[in-house]
């Protein structure tokens, strides 16, 4: 089959390999898309090592079809289309026991810790996988396994967001855009912030009903407060920057709420007296638990969250490295690779 393999040193090349061969428990799947995340880009360019060590197929947002089953597996049968999640949990560690799933300490990853989902073809645990319901489509849903289960755990299990609430989101980009869409349906007025006019221009179409342009305004903080009157309830970021975070920080009104979802190594720096007089809370979020992609994937059948107009591009597997190219110039909200 061809597949996507990352070798040392970040190269990444298309191959032909041997199809996976499954276990006692495991699901083969015959991919029908996957998403293209900047995760992997990590990986080859910026040096972040995957924790197999290379060669590794690469790839961890992923929809498909189920083409053979393992021994004992009673939960999938083959023809059934599925979404298969990004992040895999042990379902025994403490945090596991407490339904914090997603913050496992022994969680896996697609295309990080075993071969992903850049191929024709993926083995994974069966009993992870998920059921994709008829009315959704078969290759758009494969971003729901990151880029919409991310904001999904973010808008409703951390930032908490309900309906009447002011979100500012920072990061209009392939999770962002997500947050905003996701924000808006529970019934928040969304103000969306971000660099790009595209991105902005996006973030509208998904419902945002404010938009700050942060490269044409010096203090975006001082705008969300006019538009607020005071401060936004929740304040969201999801670029990764820790001056964004810190602007974040600022928006927020007196008893609101941080909820950091972007990803930096880099230190923070916010005063902590602010933190205590105004009552703020800072909440982290990674990723999203297992029990949150049933209700996600019935907001998807139902409509309510458009995963169609969330595909901008679509490749085969050879212009992999096209895709990257697009996401880079900040032209997609999400590509898919179609293997
Ligand atoms: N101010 C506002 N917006 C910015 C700024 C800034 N200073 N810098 C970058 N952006 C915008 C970009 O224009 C882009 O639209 O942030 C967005 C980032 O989007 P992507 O690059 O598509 O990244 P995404 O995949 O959405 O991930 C964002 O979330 O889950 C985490 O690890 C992930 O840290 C990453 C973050």
């Amino acid at each position: 089959m061809k597949a996507a393999v990352l070798h040392d040193g970040g190269k990444l090349t298309i191959e032909d390999i041997p199809v996976p061969k499954i276990g006692p428990g495991q699901a083969l799947v015959k991919v029908a898309a996957c998403g293209v995340c900047h995760t992997d880009l990590h990986y080859i360019e910026h040096g972040v090592p995957t924790f197999k060590k290379p060669p590794i197929v690469l790839g961890h947002e992923a929809s498909g079809v189920v083409e053979r089953i393992g021994e004992g597996v009673t939960n999938l049968t083959p023809g059934q289309r599925v979404l298969i999640p990004a992040v895999l949990t042990c379902g025994k560690c403490s945090a596991c026991r407490l339904g914090r799933e997603n913050i496992c300490s022994d969680m896996t990853m697609l295309g990080n810790h075993f071969d992903g989902a850049y191929a024709e073809y993926v083995a994974v645990p069966a009993k992870d996988v998920l059921d994709l319901p008829e009315l959704i489509p078969l290759e758009e849903a494969s971003i729901i396994a990151d880029a919409l289960s991310t904001p999904y755990h973010a808008v409703k299990n951390r930032a908490r967001v309900r309906a009447g609430d002011t979100v500012v989101v920072f990061g209009c980009g392939g999770v962002g855009i997500n947050a905003v869409q996701l924000a808006t349906a529970s019934g928040a007025s969304v103000i969306a912030v971000d660099i790009s006019e595209k991105k902005l221009e996006w973030a509208r179409e998904f419902g945002a009903v404010h938009t700050i342009n942060a490269s044409k305004i010096e203090r975006v903080d001082k705008e969300v407060k006019k538009l607020t009157g005071g401060g936004a309830d929740i304040a969201m970021e999801v670029i990764g920057n820790p001056k964004t975070i810190e602007t974040a920080f600022d928006c927020v009104r007196v008893g609101g709420r941080l909820c950091v979802v972007g990803y930096t190594h880099e230190k923070i720096s916010i005063v902590a007296g602010k933190i205590m007089f105004k009552e703020v809370e800072i909440i982290g979020s990674l990723g999203c638990r297992p029990v949150d992609y049933i209700p996600l994937i019935r907001m998807v059948e139902q409509g309510k969250i458009d995963i169609k107009r969330l595909v901008t591009h679509r490749f085969d597997l050879d212009g992999l490295m096209d895709a990257f190219d697009v996401m880079k110039e900040g032209m997609s909200l999400r590509s898919i690779v179609i293997p």
